[in-house]
Formats: structure tokens, sequence, C-alpha cells
């Protein structure tokens, strides 16, 4: 099984991160639009053209299975991609609200999502979540931690005014805090600090693994996969990231 990635840019490599610790399968193909990230501030036909474009690459490569790692595409593009695609696609939205689901026994749980302004204004998370019955949540658009991890930034007191910035006026403890981006999963250690131990945080590479164990009889039979990266532009600088995120 050859498996596909895509992300808008190097944040998708968390979800990459996740997958790799499943061995389930043989081969990883990951492709990051680098020359057009950020697309979490971009509009609709945007974001579906690209991901077209992206699905293209795909196509070439052969891959047996595609994971939608970018939270704004499947937010945007996850349809139109698998009216189009010869291969099962997988976004990770539907993944994320199965591990919340599976997370909070009790449907009044206070749920805060975290994601990009375009991830946030499709309303994808609180629309799933409220037809499982949670309807305790609160979505937040808090794009500034994608260019901040970028920067390399994971900690301190910089990202501490992030989150003053964003969350000081947050008037209860949330139960669960989606990291609705793929970028999110690298400051998780300073988001747990700031929330507190009562916060269980959801995190998009852990959620599609759980929800390829749940729903595909896959073996974890792949202890030395083979990975390989491409990207739209520098793809030296995603192999340099890759080698710091992944091991
Ligand atoms: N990969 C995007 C996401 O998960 C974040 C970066 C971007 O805006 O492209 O929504």
């Amino acid at each position: 099984m050859k498996l596909g990635v895509f992300d808008s840019g190097v944040g998708g490599l968390s979800v990459l991160k996740s997958l790799l610790q499943t061995n389930f399968f043989e081969e990883y193909i990951y492709y990051g639009d680098t020359a057009r990230v950020p697309y979490g501030v971009k509009d609709k036909d945007t974001i579906v053209k690209f991901s077209l474009e992206a699905l293209e690459f795909f196509n070439q490569k052969q891959v047996d299975m595609l994971i939608i790692a970018c939270n704004t595409v499947s937010a945007y593009a996850l349809e139109i991609l698998r009216a189009n695609a010869k291969f099962p696609i997988l976004g990770v939205i539907e993944a994320g609200v199965l591990a919340t689901t599976n997370t909070l026994n009790d449907k009044n749980s206070k749920i805060l999502v975290i994601a990009t302004k375009a991830t946030i204004n499709s309303h994808q998370y609180k629309q799933r979540l409220s037809q499982e019955g949670y309807l305790a949540v609160e979505e937040r658009a808090t794009g500034l931690f994608v260019p901040m991890v970028e920067e390399g930034i994971f900690q301190g007191d910089f990202l501490n005014s992030a989150f003053k910035y964003y969350f000081d006026d947050l008037t209860y403890i949330p139960d669960a805090l989606i990291l609705a981006c793929t970028h999110f999963p690298l400051i998780s250690k300073s988001l747990q600090q700031y929330f507190g131990k009562q916060t269980r945080l959801i995190h998009s590479g852990e959620a599609i693994a759980l929800q390829l164990k749940k729903e595909y009889n896959l073996k974890e039979k792949y202890h030395n996969p083979k990975v390989s990266f491409f990207a739209s532009s520098d793809e030296e600088k995603l192999k340099n990231i890759a080698k710091i995120w992944l091991y």
C-alpha cells in the first residue's frame, strides 16, 4: 500500500508522524504546496483549485489512498477531491470529530476548536459535532500560531502572549481542545500547560490513525517504510524540517 499525504505546506508532517507510528503502510508520498502556503487565509475557490492540482500529483504517483492532512483543505475540498479520484481519500475533520466523540462521553462537554480562519468559517467541526449531539462547541480562528510554529516558536513568552491574546476572555475551561490545524500539535505542550490537565487535546494525526485502525482492516507490518518528500518550492527545506519534526 502506497499512501499519499497532502498538506498546504510543512505542517502536515505532524500528521505524517502519527501515520508512521501505525506501521500500516509500506510507502509514503508526502506533498506540501510550500509555494502557495498558507491556504487558511484563502477563499474556497482558490483552496479547491490548488487541491485539485495536488490531486494530479498524487494520480501521477499512483497512490492507493490519500490522507488530506490539512484541515483547511478537508473543510472545503474533500468532496470534490473524492469525486475526482480513483482511490479513497480521508480528511482530518471526520477523524477529529470521531476522536472527540470517543474521548468525551458527556454530550454537555465544552469543546473549543482552534484553526485557521478558513476552517473556522466553514463551521465544519461545529456542524458535525452538533449532529453527534455536542452543542457546547466554540470555534476560534488562531491563525497567528501558524507562522509562529514555522518560525520554530513552540514555547516561551511570545507564544504565551498569543495565548493571552486569543484566550484571555474565555470564561470556562474547555473539556476538549481540538487542534484543527496541522501546525498546532507542535505547540501542544504549551497549550496543555496553558489550559491545564482538565482539557483533553485532540490531535488530527492521532485522530486519523485511530480512524484507520477502526475502519480499515490494515495490518501493522511495515516497520521500515519508504518515505519520499515533495514540495512545490524549496523541497530541501521541507526535507530538513522533516528530519527535525519526524524523528
Ligand atoms: N495546513 C493548514 C491547516 O491545517 C495550516 C496552514 C495553512 O494555512 O495553509 O489548516
